[in-house]
């Protein structure tokens, strides 16, 4: 099959509208969840879709999917294999979770990540129904017919049954790709490597790693009390070292927890990486494009659908959110756009030099 494409001027894109998910209706599906009966894989969830959303993917924006789960006390899931990713934060309750063999407790508002590929399961050890939120690249997975999940009793995925396990490599053996062409063949840096470059690659430890509210929250006052006229965000991206410069929480995905004072109104941006808030203080609205939008504690919003104008606001109370964006990705597609200010430049993040904020003006010696 071929299309005529000569002269085919660009697809005008399709924004999907920002949209606000109260809390009331968050905590409905809750509650549904809590009575309806265990299924056999012990996941009672709820996965939250956009209007504009289709199959497959049914995501909350294009390429993000965010779902509601809760265990009841007792409960556990079986196990997943799957090489989507995830963050995670916890609503309510208590429960630990499993990522290949290391447990970790989280209670509210604790965040954390699972890996691709890391077998992973939830246990409520509780008193109280265990309720998080997880985002994932699960729709742009679907969408690529590449969503590998396996689901399993147990800590041993099927599929790795009775499978030669590759040793790991002493320290002095010659890789295969070490023997393999690896040639710079022009003086500007185009190269030549050979196939073993392909299925050899280094190594960097992608770790399940936790951010226990009480730990961030000591650090929030530090941003909430910059001077006003302080120009960049209030907040902290929760890192990820295996994300090096792409300044992730997982490979697709920066989180981040912020913390602004009443009255905090932010100047108009936008960027090519689809941005989702949940509230999890205060209250206050959101310009985004032509359309203002009102959000309180406990609402999830699509807060930013890829390059559309928004600005942020809080009203009278300090407000604090858990942002999620596909920035990491974005970077590591080279396709990270993002306009800081309306009157600077258009500027291809990780590839041109960023945007500065005047927090000069506001560091004290
Ligand atoms: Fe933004």
């Amino acid at each position: 099959m071929f299309k005529d494409v000569s002269g085919v001027q660009p697809r005008e894109q399709n924004l999907w509208p920002s949209v606000v998910v109260p809390k009331e209706q968050i905590d409905l599906q809750i509650e549904r969840l809590i009575d309806v009966p265990m299924p056999e894989n012990g996941r009672r969830a709820t996965r939250i879709v956009h209007p504009c959303a289709t199959a497959p993917g049914y995501g909350f924006a294009p390429g993000i999917d965010v779902t509601i789960n809760v265990l009841k006390p007792g409960e556990r899931t079986f196990s997943l294999r799957k090489n989507s990713n995830m963050v995670e934060i916890c609503l309510s309750g208590t429960g630990v979770t499993t990522c290949n063999g290391v447990q970790t407790r989280a209670s509210k508002w604790d965040v954390w990540n699972v890996p691709s590929m890391n077998v992973h399961s939830y246990f409520n050890d509780g008193k109280e129904p265990w309720v998080r939120l997880s985002y994932s690249n699960a729709p742009l997975l679907e969408n690529l017919e590449i969503h590998y999940v396996e689901e399993f009793e147990g800590g041993i995925p099927p599929s790795d049954i009775g499978k030669v396990k590759k040793d790991e490599p002493a320290e002095a053996k010659v890789r295969a790709r070490d023997l393999a062409l690896r040639e710079q063949i022009t003086p500007e840096g185009a190269w030549l490597l050979g196939y073993e470059w392909l299925i050899d690659i280094d190594v960097i430890e992608s770790k399940a790693l936790h951010w226990p509210w009480a730990k961030v929250a000591e650090k929030l006052p530090s941003v909430e009390d910059i001077a006003k006229g302080y120009n960049g965000r209030r907040l902290f991206v929760l890192y990820n070292p295996a994300t090096e410069r792409r300044i992730g929480t997982t490979h697709s995905f920066f989180a981040t927890i912020s913390s602004s004072p009443p009255n905090n109104h932010h100047i108009p941006h936008r960027h090519s990486s689809a941005a989702m808030n949940y509230y999890l203080r205060g209250h206050g609205y959101s310009k985004v494009g032509t359309e203002r939008m009102e959000w309180k504690a406990g609402d999830l919003i699509l807060s930013a659908p890829g390059w559309a104008m928004h600005s942020h606001h809080s009203g009278d109370e300090t407000t604090s959110a858990l942002t999620i964006q596909d920035h990491p990705l974005q970077i590591a597609m080279e396709s990270l756009i993002w306009q800081e200010r309306i009157n600077e430049p258009i500027l291809n993040l990780g590839s041109q030099s960023g945007f500065e904020s005047n927090r000069a003006q506001f560091v004290t010696a």
